[in-house]
């Protein structure tokens, strides 16, 4: 699954040049040549996982206020393309269905962050998980995540076979054991906050260590450099092209 863990992921599809979290930002990010997206999913009231990133709707959508007192019916008339641009109004906030079969007819391996509004760790992941489940190709690259680890519980439960990354922020003092506890398969880190000690720690666990957000070229070097497997970008085509060879 992680053996065609590419350099680059489009980090909610190509947020630099499309409204994050979008079909439409997925497609751009398939245009600029990405071969992974890491999108974020959250539940409406009625308990469908829709791509968002906000625990509100009011940044990126026309809507306001928080994103589960919201039923798809009425999520759906919202526009989330039109904060971004005006050449991108229209675009809906798509439902994990209608992301997947996207991503799948695109060729697009997936990194699915499961961002529950809080309270709603285990609900946010069983239903997100029970949706992809059917969808998902067995032989498509797919990475689960989360900040949050009893979303991360659950993944282990209920499709254990699929990688597991942890994501972190501040971690705790415990992260190492929560790792292994949780089985993760890859960490997630913070770019900002890494030194060339802070990845060989986590590599150390002998985990691939991912990077969010790099968009400049030459941080992405560096944590390369410094033994990082993968970094999340807002603009993958940019930062290939700006990378070269070491894309
Ligand atoms: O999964 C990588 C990255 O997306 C985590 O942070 O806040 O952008 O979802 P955030
Ligand atoms: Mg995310």
């Amino acid at each position: 699954m992680l053996s065609t863990l590419p350099r680059l992921i489009g980090h909610r599809g190509a947020k630099e040049n499309a409204p994050e979290n979008t079909l439409a930002s997925i497609r751009e990010a398939a245009r600029q040549g990405a071969r992974w997206v890491e999108v974020d999913v959250m539940l409406t009231r009625d308990q469908c996982p829709v791509l968002i990133h906000d625990d509100t709707l009011d940044r990126t959508t026309t809507g306001t206020g928080p994103v589960p007192l919201m039923d798809l019916a009425d999520l759906q008339q919202l526009d989330a393309g039109r904060w971004f641009d005006a050449g991108f109004v229209g675009e809906r906030v798509p439902t994990l269905e209608e992301a997947v079969a996207l991503i799948r007819d695109l060729g697009l391996g997936l990194n699915l962050e499961i961002k529950p509004y809080p309270g709603q760790e285990e609900i946010t992941a069983e239903v997100a998980l029970n949706s992809l489940r059917p969808l998902w190709p067995s032989d498509r690259p797919l990475l689960l995540s989360s900040f949050e680890v009893p979303c991360l519980e659950v993944a282990q439960r209920l499709w254990p076979e699929i990688p597991r990354g942890y994501l972190l922020w501040d971690p705790p003092a415990d992260w190492a054991a929560i790792a292994d506890r949780i089985g993760a398969a890859t960490l997630n880190v913070d770019q900002k906050r890494q030194t060339a000690d802070s990845v060989a720690e986590y590599r150390a666990t002998g985990r691939p260590v991912l990077s969010y957000t790099v968009n400049d070229a030459g941080r992405a070097r560096t944590l390369f450099g410094w033994g990082v497997s993968a970094v999340f970008t807002d603009a993958p085509g940019r930062l290939a092209r700006e990378l070269g060879a070491d894309a």
